[in-house]
């Protein structure tokens, strides 16, 4: 089989890639190791930023997020039992951000790939990647227990963390970092929290209230990362909930029954390079963030749409200069938001081995950013999602263009 691009993993990255080559007219091919089930089922994050929202609507697969999504202005930060409101729309001249969970918009993105007349060819095994420093790179799987092969002019490796793609790439430097928290997540059946997301830090550990739909909402706690998932009853779970996110003024959270729970790790993770010969590498599979800055999908978009103009003016034009410098410019956007991810997740947790001087420090700095014109407008521009800067590093008309 023959294909102009062949992209590993219908995930965000795979499959909003997939569109905007479409639009170009530009052929691929899909292979994913789960079922069309899984990767539409599967309970992620929900937050949108205004760079993601944009990508959506101009490949034409918004219409549901803008009907169906929660659109917000601005969220809270609360600690102290005080809740600060951080107008985001305000202090990011503008922009907004969506609660629209991403197994949604996969379910969209699914639905274009059809509509549009192509395939997604699902649970491939045994993926691996030949040829990438020539001009025709192989894609080598098994479906149906029958070894195939894709030949193609470049290769998207967007098959997450654990995908062989990365693999791929020879000299890469690895930069990862762990953190001593988890993220205990609930969806349950009660009332949404507020109008916007609520990040509470409290002493006995970070809660964040979001929300899902009027009758269904998404609650995390901090808890350690090793913690069994058996030893958090409901009644445990909505005690903490209830301890670290009230206000002084009496207000509690709404409850109601839990219908799923799971505990996960955080990890910090950035891959220098993304790139190596005819295969580009994006979203899971080349940086991951905590969640704690809503980054993760979002960087995924921005990561394809860098690489989807790169082959477009490959193929218009023959010039190769956003392709040789895909990586340089996805890795300035993604270590910031890598920055901003980190920075939330400091700024919000407790950290078990702080002392009271420290805590005072968090304390100070929370009170710092949702009270300072400067303090608001750095959340806000980072959380709506920083723009892409196209320009060479050390450019500084790229800062504005
Ligand atoms: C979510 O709704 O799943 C969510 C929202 C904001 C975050 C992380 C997760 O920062």
């Amino acid at each position: 089989m023959k294909t102009q691009i062949g992209i590993i993993g219908a995930g965000p990255a795979g499959l909003i890639l997939a569109q905007l080559l479409h639009l170009q007219g530009i052929d691929s091919v899909i292979l994913e190791r789960k079922s069309r089930n899984n990767i539409e089922g599967t309970v992620k994050a929900g937050i949108l930023e205004q760079t993601t929202i944009d990508i959506l609507r101009e490949m034409g697969v918004g219409g549901r997020m803008d009907r169906e999504g929660h659109f917000h202005n601005g969220n809270y930060f609360q600690f102290n039992g005080q809740r600060r409101h951080i107008d985001l729309k305000k202090y990011s001249g503008g922009k907004q951000v969506v609660v629209y969970p991403q197994h949604e918009v996969i379910i969209d993105l699914v639905n274009a790939r059809y509509e549009n007349g192509k395939d997604i060819i699902f649970d491939v095994e045994d993926v691996t990647l030949h040829d990438i420093d020539t001009n025709q790179p192989k894609i080598r799987y098994r479906k149906n227990g029958l070894d195939e092969e894709l030949v193609c002019d470049f290769i998207a490796g967007c098959d997450g963390y654990h995908g062989p793609s990365r693999l791929a790439i020879p000299d890469r430097k690895e930069h990862v970092h762990f953190y001593q928290y988890g993220w205990l997540g609930i969806l349950s059946d009660s009332a949404p929290a507020a109008d916007e997301l609520i990040y509470a830090s409290h002493d006995q550990g970070f809660a964040l209230l979001s929300t899902r739909t009027s009758i269904l909402q998404r609650h995390y706690l901090q808890v350690d990362p090793y913690d069994d998932i058996n030893n958090w009853s409901d009644d445990r779970i909505w005690s903490e909930l209830t301890a670290r996110t009230k206000t002084n003024d009496g207000w509690q959270v709404p409850d109601g029954p839990i219908n799923s729970k799971g505990i996960f790790q955080m990890r910090s993770f950035v891959c220098e390079t993304m790139q190596y010969g005819r295969l580009f590498i994006a979203g899971d599979a080349a940086h991951t963030v905590p969640p704690t800055g809503a980054k993760g999908l979002n960087l995924a978009a921005t990561d394809v749409k860098v690489m989807s103009r790169g082959i477009t003016e490959f193929y218009q034009s023959g010039s190769t200069d956003v392709l040789d410098r895909y990586s340089e410019i996805c890795l300035r956007r993604v270590w910031k938001a890598e920055r901003f991810s980190y920075f939330m997740t400091r700024l919000l947790h407790t950290d078990p081995k702080f002392d009271s001087f420290e805590r005072g420090v968090q304390l100070a700095e929370l009170d710092y950013y949702t009270s300072s014109e400067a303090g608001l407008s750095t959340i806000a521009e980072n959380y709506v999602g920083l723009p892409i800067q196209w320009g060479n590093v050390g450019d500084i008309k790229s800062l504005i263009n």
